[in-house]
């Protein structure tokens, strides 16, 4: 599979803090890829980095083998990189249709257009029934998935997922699932930041670990999860062994 979005030893600092530091990943064309790691690890500042809103301090980002780091966020969404935002803020006096049309003009400059397109988008993603509500109705559920229909409205070809499950309940979860699978499905690759397990490792083709800012595992789902470095980086040093030492005592330990 062809590489669809590489990110090379990006830095991004804040002042004197380091929130991304000398990080690497690679997206394949088609995947569902994760990342992962404890809170302020420092994903939502790599989403904001591929998607240009803040400029890299240092390090370089490719998108379908072309240098983009030098790009505005609006080039970047033309040629086809969108984010969702993991604080959703949705237009209140407009309604869900309207609120997903907003994405959509990206590429259809005609209001008619554009709400046709946001229509679709809406069916897609389960909100089909509430396009003529005003978006400040919708439940934590429905706004999650609104946030997802407004960036999948600008026609992505790489859509980052910043905790689009986040605050949902589990069935909520479990009826979110088949809709992510069914965008990359339908030929859009996926970089999702998530902290609920169980999902990532049902969606993702591969993960990557990010802690204090930088990438400490890689790999299949699987094998990330038993890894003793993301062990202790979600549960403190020495949790691995601890672990360890109680699988090996049996059931009492
Ligand atoms: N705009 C900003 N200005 C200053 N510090 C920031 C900014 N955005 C994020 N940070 C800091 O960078 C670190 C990483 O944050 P973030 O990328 O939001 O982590 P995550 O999404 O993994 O929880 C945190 O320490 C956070 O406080
Ligand atoms: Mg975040």
């Amino acid at each position: 599979m062809s590489t669809l979005l590489a990110v090379n030893a990006v830095t991004k600092r804040f002042g004197g803090l380091v929130a991304v530091d000398n990080a690497s990943i690679e997206v394949a064309q088609g995947s569902i890829t994760g990342l992962i790691g404890p809170n302020g690890a420092g994903k939502t500042t790599l989403f904001t980095v591929i998607a240009g809103f803040e400029p890299a301090t240092s390090g370089s980002v490719a998108f379908e083998g072309r240098d983009i780091t030098a790009l505005p966020t609006h080039e970047r969404a033309i040629a086809g990189i969108a984010r969702t935002f993991q604080i959703v803020q949705p237009f209140a006096g407009l309604s869900v249709r309207e609120n997903i049309a907003v994405g959509a003009f990206l590429r259809h400059p005609a209001r008619a257009d554009a709400l046709a397109k946001a229509d679709a988008i809406g069916h897609q993603v389960g909100l089909g029934a509430m396009l003529d509500q005003s978006a400040s109705q919708l439940t934590v559920a429905g706004r999650k998935r609104l946030e997802l229909a407004r960036a999948l409205a600008t026609e992505p070809k790489l859509l980052l997922l910043d905790e689009v499950l986040a605050g949902l309940n589990p069935s909520e979860i479990r009826d979110m699932m088949p809709v992510v699978q069914a965008i990359r499905a339908g030929g859009v690759t996926i970089l999702i930041v998530e902290h609920v397990m169980q999902a990532v490792m049902s969606l993702c083709d591969s993960v990557y670990v990010l802690a204090q800012g930088r990438i400490i595992a890689a790999g299949a789902p699987g094998e990330v999860a038993r890894d003793p470095r993301v062990i202790e980086a979600y549960l403190g040093h020495g949790a691995a062994a601890r672990m360890q030492a109680q699988a090996a005592g049996g059931a009492h330990a």
